[in-house]
């Protein structure tokens, strides 16, 4: 089982920033990441639609023998995380906007959180801000449009900017000194928001925590679905990552390549 692959998923290319960080924390571990490239977005679509295509991609990853499933996806987490944690026996790590690190990072009291209107109007969302958010006021911002630029390997386009512009503005507006990045396309936006809102705003996403939660499941050490046993690959070398997509191959090698800084070769996901 320890050698088994972690199966990882996202609407689109936009978990491979999480999937970056994990194979940082987990160089041993084999990962199979699906692109649901073919349905992106997620943030436009009911929560049905949402846990149909979780159910699909799970059962795929299943099938291919993952020991743990990481839902790299804000959208697909508060929509599908709880049906799927119901409904099959192996554990699902899932994404959780960076609002308690920004809660303790602010200075002037004020929080942006950048996410897909589906995020932002599930109860998990609010739940973590009446959690965490104390007296810090908390401005959030539904961003429709940006995974797709993403998507389309738009990473400083004029079109992007705007978009960016847009969000932002806001935000800054209501004097936020810390933003979440709440969606996991949306690092690979951060050198352009950066510039945008000015080096005086830090930014946060959940990457490294997600990666160091798996890492925590992985070892036993968890109190979730895997506790006790561990699943740590036992292998010496380097792991390797089998890559899918709902959309095109040549989608994932063109734009996919170019976020991950390596060739990518993509099976087709099966319809
Ligand atoms: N990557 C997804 C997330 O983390 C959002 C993109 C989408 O709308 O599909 O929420």
């Amino acid at each position: 089982m320890s050698d088994a692959p972690i199966g990882v998923f996202d609407s689109g290319l936009g978990g491979m920033s999480v999937l970056r960080e994990m194979l940082r924390r987990l160089p041993h571990e084999n990962f199979i990441y699906v692109a649901d490239s073919g349905h992106c977005p997620y943030g436009g679509k009911s929560q049905q639609q949402i846990v149909a295509r979780a159910v699909a991609i799970t059962d795929f990853l299943l099938g291919r023998g993952a020991k743990l499933i990481v839902v790299a996806c804000n959208t697909a987490t508060v929509a599908a995380v709880e049906y799927l944690r119901a409904n099959y026996s192996c554990g699902f790590v899932g994404m959780e906007p960076a609002v308690k690190p920004a809660v303790a990072l602010t200075r002037n009291g004020v929080v942006g959180v950048l996410a897909t209107v589906a995020t932002l109007s599930g109860d998990k969302l609010h739940r973590l801000i009446d959690r965490h958010a104390g007296s810090v006021r908390i401005i959030t911002q539904p961003c429709p449009g940006l995974p797709e630029r993403v998507e389309a390997g738009e990473l400083d386009s004029t079109q992007t900017r705007v978009l960016v512009e847009r969000y932002t503005a806001p935000l800054l507006a209501g004097g936020a000194d810390v933003l979440v990045l709440g969606s996991t396309h949306y690092p690979f936006l951060r050198p352009l928001i950066q510039q945008v809102v000015g080096a005086g705003v830090k930014l946060l996403d959940t990457g490294d925590a997600v990666a160091r939660r798996v890492e925590q499941v992985l070892s036993g050490a968890s109190h979730g679905d895997a506790a006790g046993e561990d699943l740590r690959a036992d292998r010496v070398g380097r792991g390797q990552v089998e890559w899918f997509t709902s959309g095109t191959p040549q989608h994932m090698q063109s734009v996919g390549s170019r976020l991950w800084g390596l060739p990518i070769a993509a099976g087709v996901l099966p319809a």
